[in-house]
Protein backbone atom coordinates (compact mmCIF):
# COMPACT_ATOMS: atom_id res chain seq x y z
CA UNK A 1 0.00 0.00 0.00
CA UNK A 2 1.19 3.52 -0.94
CA UNK A 3 1.00 6.54 0.79
CA UNK A 4 0.42 10.14 -0.30
CA UNK A 5 0.72 12.50 2.38
CA UNK A 6 -0.71 15.79 2.13
CA UNK A 7 -0.84 19.33 3.62
CA UNK A 8 -4.46 19.67 3.07
CA UNK A 9 -7.40 18.91 1.47
CA UNK A 10 -6.63 20.67 -1.65
CA UNK A 11 -3.12 18.69 -2.36
CA UNK A 12 -4.98 15.61 -1.38
CA UNK A 13 -7.92 16.43 -4.46
CA UNK A 14 -4.50 17.70 -6.85
CA UNK A 15 -2.58 14.45 -6.06
CA UNK A 16 -6.16 12.43 -6.91
CA UNK A 17 -6.73 14.57 -10.03
CA UNK A 18 -3.60 13.75 -11.14
CA UNK A 19 -3.83 10.04 -10.78
CA UNK A 20 -7.09 9.91 -12.93
CA UNK A 21 -5.82 12.52 -15.41
CA UNK A 22 -2.66 9.92 -16.18
CA UNK A 23 -4.64 6.91 -16.16
CA UNK A 24 -6.92 8.55 -18.70
CA UNK A 25 -4.26 10.07 -20.87
CA UNK A 26 -2.60 6.22 -20.45
CA UNK A 27 -5.55 4.58 -21.98
CA UNK A 28 -8.27 6.64 -23.41
CA UNK A 29 -11.11 3.89 -22.77
CA UNK A 30 -10.53 3.87 -19.26
CA UNK A 31 -13.35 2.52 -17.20
CA UNK A 32 -13.41 4.14 -13.95
CA UNK A 33 -14.86 3.67 -10.68
CA UNK A 34 -16.40 6.77 -8.76
CA UNK A 35 -17.72 7.64 -5.15
CA UNK A 36 -19.99 10.47 -4.26
CA UNK A 37 -20.16 12.43 -1.06
CA UNK A 38 -17.81 15.60 0.62
CA UNK A 39 -14.19 14.26 -0.37
CA UNK A 40 -14.04 13.87 -4.48
CA UNK A 41 -15.79 17.54 -5.06
CA UNK A 42 -12.11 19.08 -5.44
CA UNK A 43 -11.25 16.53 -7.56
CA UNK A 44 -13.89 16.34 -9.80
CA UNK A 45 -13.82 20.59 -9.99
CA UNK A 46 -10.01 19.96 -10.76
CA UNK A 47 -10.84 17.26 -13.59
CA UNK A 48 -13.92 19.61 -14.64
CA UNK A 49 -10.75 22.21 -15.06
CA UNK A 50 -8.58 20.24 -16.73
CA UNK A 51 -11.64 19.03 -19.28
CA UNK A 52 -12.26 22.95 -20.32
CA UNK A 53 -8.47 23.87 -20.77
CA UNK A 54 -8.55 21.19 -23.14
CA UNK A 55 -5.86 19.36 -21.36
CA UNK A 56 -8.21 15.85 -20.45
CA UNK A 57 -10.39 14.00 -23.09
CA UNK A 58 -13.56 12.16 -21.35
CA UNK A 59 -14.87 10.99 -24.69
CA UNK A 60 -14.15 7.33 -24.46
CA UNK A 61 -13.92 7.04 -20.42
CA UNK A 62 -16.87 4.57 -19.05
CA UNK A 63 -17.56 4.97 -15.27
CA UNK A 64 -19.42 3.18 -12.61
CA UNK A 65 -20.20 4.71 -9.98
CA UNK A 66 -19.88 2.83 -6.30
CA UNK A 67 -23.32 3.52 -4.64
CA UNK A 68 -26.70 4.86 -4.59
CA UNK A 69 -29.25 5.54 -2.30
CA UNK A 70 -32.36 3.21 -1.81
CA UNK A 71 -35.28 4.03 -2.98
CA UNK A 72 -34.61 7.26 -3.84
CA UNK A 73 -35.59 9.09 -7.29
CA UNK A 74 -33.16 10.34 -9.91
CA UNK A 75 -34.26 14.09 -9.44
CA UNK A 76 -34.17 14.23 -5.72
CA UNK A 77 -31.14 16.66 -5.54
CA UNK A 78 -29.62 13.98 -2.41
CA UNK A 79 -29.35 10.76 -5.32
CA UNK A 80 -25.81 10.31 -6.00
CA UNK A 81 -27.44 10.29 -9.96
CA UNK A 82 -27.99 14.19 -9.04
CA UNK A 83 -25.41 14.79 -7.34
CA UNK A 84 -22.58 13.02 -10.09
CA UNK A 85 -24.21 15.05 -13.17
CA UNK A 86 -24.66 18.37 -11.34
CA UNK A 87 -20.89 17.78 -9.57
CA UNK A 88 -19.22 16.16 -13.14
CA UNK A 89 -20.69 14.89 -15.57
CA UNK A 90 -22.68 17.54 -16.99
CA UNK A 91 -19.28 19.85 -17.29
CA UNK A 92 -16.97 17.15 -18.78
CA UNK A 93 -17.36 15.75 -22.18
CA UNK A 94 -18.35 12.41 -21.20
CA UNK A 95 -20.46 10.20 -23.78
CA UNK A 96 -23.68 9.65 -20.82
CA UNK A 97 -24.06 6.35 -22.27
CA UNK A 98 -20.88 4.89 -21.06
CA UNK A 99 -22.24 6.58 -17.59
CA UNK A 100 -23.68 3.84 -15.03
CA UNK A 101 -24.99 4.59 -12.16
CA UNK A 102 -27.19 1.86 -9.98
CA UNK A 103 -30.93 3.19 -10.17
CA UNK A 104 -32.68 4.20 -6.93
CA UNK A 105 -35.99 4.02 -8.77
CA UNK A 106 -35.80 0.15 -9.55
CA UNK A 107 -38.21 -2.18 -9.02
CA UNK A 108 -35.79 -4.90 -8.72
CA UNK A 109 -33.24 -4.28 -6.63
CA UNK A 110 -32.13 -7.84 -7.07
CA UNK A 111 -32.03 -7.73 -10.77
CA UNK A 112 -30.74 -4.40 -10.46
CA UNK A 113 -27.16 -5.40 -8.92
CA UNK A 114 -26.96 -8.62 -11.01
CA UNK A 115 -27.35 -6.62 -14.39
CA UNK A 116 -24.61 -3.91 -12.51
CA UNK A 117 -22.23 -6.50 -11.73
CA UNK A 118 -22.36 -7.58 -15.61
CA UNK A 119 -21.94 -4.57 -16.75
CA UNK A 120 -18.82 -4.19 -14.94
CA UNK A 121 -17.91 -7.11 -16.41
CA UNK A 122 -18.63 -6.82 -19.84
CA UNK A 123 -16.87 -3.63 -19.34
CA UNK A 124 -14.14 -5.08 -18.82
CA UNK A 125 -13.21 -4.85 -15.04
CA UNK A 126 -12.50 -0.93 -13.47
CA UNK A 127 -9.33 -0.18 -14.35
CA UNK A 128 -8.98 2.42 -11.23
CA UNK A 129 -11.27 2.99 -8.38
CA UNK A 130 -11.51 6.05 -7.03
CA UNK A 131 -12.93 5.97 -3.18
CA UNK A 132 -13.45 8.23 0.11
CA UNK A 133 -13.83 6.44 3.26
CA UNK A 134 -16.75 6.59 6.11
CA UNK A 135 -16.15 7.82 9.47
CA UNK A 136 -16.93 4.37 10.10
CA UNK A 137 -14.32 2.79 8.15
CA UNK A 138 -16.85 2.10 5.18
CA UNK A 139 -16.36 1.84 1.54
CA UNK A 140 -18.74 2.61 -0.98
CA UNK A 141 -22.10 1.42 1.22
CA UNK A 142 -20.08 -1.87 2.71
CA UNK A 143 -20.69 -1.05 6.82
CA UNK A 144 -19.11 -2.56 9.29
CA UNK A 145 -20.85 -6.00 10.22
CA UNK A 146 -20.18 -9.55 11.27
CA UNK A 147 -19.82 -10.40 7.58
CA UNK A 148 -19.50 -8.47 4.23
CA UNK A 149 -21.10 -9.16 0.62
CA UNK A 150 -18.58 -9.44 -2.36
CA UNK A 151 -20.48 -8.40 -5.16
CA UNK A 152 -23.58 -5.55 -5.97
CA UNK A 153 -26.00 -5.75 -3.05
CA UNK A 154 -29.00 -3.88 -1.15
CA UNK A 155 -28.22 -3.11 1.97
CA UNK A 156 -29.00 -1.37 5.20
CA UNK A 157 -27.25 1.70 6.33
CA UNK A 158 -25.83 2.05 9.73
CA UNK A 159 -27.51 4.15 12.12
CA UNK A 160 -24.30 6.12 12.15
CA UNK A 161 -24.00 6.51 8.05
CA UNK A 162 -27.87 7.70 8.57
CA UNK A 163 -26.47 10.38 11.07
CA UNK A 164 -23.63 11.66 9.36
CA UNK A 165 -25.39 11.82 5.90
CA UNK A 166 -28.70 13.61 7.35
CA UNK A 167 -26.27 16.69 7.10
CA UNK A 168 -27.38 17.11 3.49
CA UNK A 169 -31.02 15.97 4.43
CA UNK A 170 -33.59 18.65 5.78
CA UNK A 171 -34.23 16.19 8.39
CA UNK A 172 -32.49 12.75 9.35
CA UNK A 173 -36.10 11.05 8.70
CA UNK A 174 -35.70 12.21 4.99
CA UNK A 175 -32.59 9.51 4.62
CA UNK A 176 -32.91 6.64 2.74
CA UNK A 177 -32.76 3.57 5.54
CA UNK A 178 -31.08 1.89 2.28
CA UNK A 179 -28.60 1.55 -0.99
CA UNK A 180 -27.46 -0.39 -3.58
CA UNK A 181 -23.78 -0.46 -3.52
CA UNK A 182 -20.81 -2.81 -4.99
CA UNK A 183 -19.16 -5.01 -2.95
CA UNK A 184 -16.22 -5.62 -1.37
CA UNK A 185 -15.61 -8.09 -4.04
CA UNK A 186 -16.47 -5.55 -6.95
CA UNK A 187 -14.12 -3.22 -5.05
CA UNK A 188 -11.48 -5.19 -4.77
CA UNK A 189 -11.47 -6.74 -8.49
CA UNK A 190 -10.54 -3.07 -9.57
CA UNK A 191 -7.13 -3.00 -11.03
CA UNK A 192 -5.66 0.04 -9.27
CA UNK A 193 -7.68 1.58 -6.26
CA UNK A 194 -6.87 5.10 -4.76
CA UNK A 195 -8.43 6.12 -1.37
CA UNK A 196 -8.79 9.39 -0.58
CA UNK A 197 -9.29 11.17 2.97
CA UNK A 198 -9.32 14.54 4.66
CA UNK A 199 -10.33 15.35 8.28
CA UNK A 200 -9.89 14.68 11.72
CA UNK A 201 -13.32 12.98 11.07
CA UNK A 202 -11.43 10.19 9.44
CA UNK A 203 -8.56 9.86 11.77
CA UNK A 204 -9.45 6.35 13.05
CA UNK A 205 -10.73 4.79 10.10
CA UNK A 206 -7.68 5.72 8.67
CA UNK A 207 -5.27 4.43 11.69
CA UNK A 208 -7.19 1.08 11.84
CA UNK A 209 -6.59 0.85 7.84
CA UNK A 210 -2.82 1.27 8.14
CA UNK A 211 -2.44 -1.11 10.85
CA UNK A 212 -2.73 -3.25 8.26
CA UNK A 213 -4.90 -6.22 9.87
CA UNK A 214 -8.04 -6.80 8.19
CA UNK A 215 -11.63 -6.75 9.97
CA UNK A 216 -15.22 -6.51 8.58
CA UNK A 217 -15.78 -3.96 11.67
CA UNK A 218 -13.73 -1.70 9.74
CA UNK A 219 -14.58 -2.65 5.53
CA UNK A 220 -11.64 -0.40 4.63
CA UNK A 221 -8.91 -2.93 6.03
CA UNK A 222 -9.86 -5.62 3.18
CA UNK A 223 -7.99 -3.39 1.24
CA UNK A 224 -4.94 -4.33 3.11
CA UNK A 225 -5.50 -7.57 0.74
CA UNK A 226 -5.40 -5.30 -3.16
CA UNK A 227 -2.26 -5.55 -4.49
CA UNK A 228 -2.14 -1.89 -6.04
CA UNK A 229 -3.76 0.35 -3.67
CA UNK A 230 -2.58 4.21 -3.03
CA UNK A 231 -4.13 6.21 0.37
CA UNK A 232 -4.07 9.69 -0.47
CA UNK A 233 -4.51 11.81 3.02
CA UNK A 234 -4.07 15.17 4.87
CA UNK A 235 -1.84 15.26 8.22
CA UNK A 236 -5.88 15.92 9.71
CA UNK A 237 -7.16 12.23 8.87
CA UNK A 238 -3.41 10.71 9.65
CA UNK A 239 -3.59 12.12 13.06
CA UNK A 240 -4.82 8.95 14.39
P1 LIG B 1 -17.53 12.02 2.70
O1 LIG B 1 -18.13 10.56 2.68
O2 LIG B 1 -16.64 12.14 1.52
O3 LIG B 1 -18.74 12.92 2.58
O4 LIG B 1 -16.80 12.20 3.99
C1 LIG B 1 -17.29 9.50 2.44
C2 LIG B 1 -18.03 8.20 2.62
O5 LIG B 1 -18.98 8.16 3.42
O6 LIG B 1 -17.65 7.21 1.99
Amino acid sequence: MKIILCKNYYEVSLQAANIVAQQIKNKPQSVLGLPTGSTPLGLYKSLIKMNKENTLDFSGVITFNLDEYYPISRDNAQSYYYFMHDNLFNHININKQNVHILNGEATDPQEECTNYESAIEKAGGIDLQVLGIGQNGHIGFNEPGNTLKSTTNLTDLTPNTIDVNSRFFEKIEDVPKKSLTMGIGSIMKSKKIILLASGVEKANAISELLKGDITTANPSTLLNAHRDVTIIVDNAAMEG
